[in-house]
């Protein structure tokens, strides 16, 4: 097991969360469009995002994209959805999400996250990969190339991956085109594919 890689994970992630970033560690993530203009920035949901504001965006976004999950054995409602961002979210070292803000825009567009550390094999995964607002197209693509600039700068897996459901092509292709690479036996359409991050 790779001590140094935890004991990284927790507290850049903590740190993170809890507002507590330096020279070393900027608060957001900025996200550059392919000519280097900024065009957006990663914010991490830490304590001041335990409402039922943002756990009711929340719950609309993943409701309106069930098909994307496994599906959940209990009914997606706002207190469900609150208990999971505080449990599992923000107050758990080994996992952050982040919303991700158009540049001039005040409200989120969507989210995603890192979970799912191996400290054998030194690996994490992309996590809630959700647009929830239509507005500015490429926006997801560039938030996902930042945090992964982000996650080998600060954190230095060995190996990004993901899981993703077998049917839903639409992300396997955006996936694919942000440099991923499918991995292991095809699955079934309605079971996770895992797809790691080759550059
Ligand atoms: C997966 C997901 C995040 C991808 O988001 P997205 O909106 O397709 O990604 P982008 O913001 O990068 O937009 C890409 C599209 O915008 C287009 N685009 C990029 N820059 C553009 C621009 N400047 N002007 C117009 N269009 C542009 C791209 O060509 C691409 O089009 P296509 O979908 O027809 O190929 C989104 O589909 C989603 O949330 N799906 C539901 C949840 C889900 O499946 N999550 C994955 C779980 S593993």
């Amino acid at each position: 097991m790779s001590r140094q890689f935890r004991q990284r994970v927790r507290a850049t992630l903590t740190r993170v969360k809890e507002g507590r970033g330096g020279y070393d560690l900027p608060l957001e993530i900025m996200i550059y469009n392919e000519a280097g203009k900024q065009v957006g920035r990663l914010r991490p949901l830490g304590k001041r995002y335990l409402s039922k504001t943002h756990a009711k965006r929340l719950r609309e976004w993943r409701i309106c994209h069930g098909y994307a999950f496994p599906p959940s054995v209990t009914p997606i409602t706002i207190t469900s959805t609150l208990r999971w961002l505080n449990k599992h979210v923000v107050n758990n070292p080994e996992r952050c999400l982040w919303y991700v803000y158009p540049l001039k825009g005040r409200t989120p567009i969507g989210h995603m996250g890192l979970a799912t550390f191996d400290y054998q094999k030194n690996s994490c995964e992309l996590d809630n990969i959700l647009r929830g607002e239509a507005r500015q197209r490429g926006l997801m693509s560039m938030a996902v190339r930042a945090l992964i600039l982000w996650t080998k700068h600060q954190l230095r897996p060995s190996k990004i991956g993901l899981r993703v459901m077998g049917d839903n092509e639409h992300a396997i292709r955006f996936y694919q085109q942000l440099g991923f690479k499918a991995v292991g036996s095809k699955t079934l359409s309605n079971q996770l594919r895992k797809m790691i991050y080759a550059e």
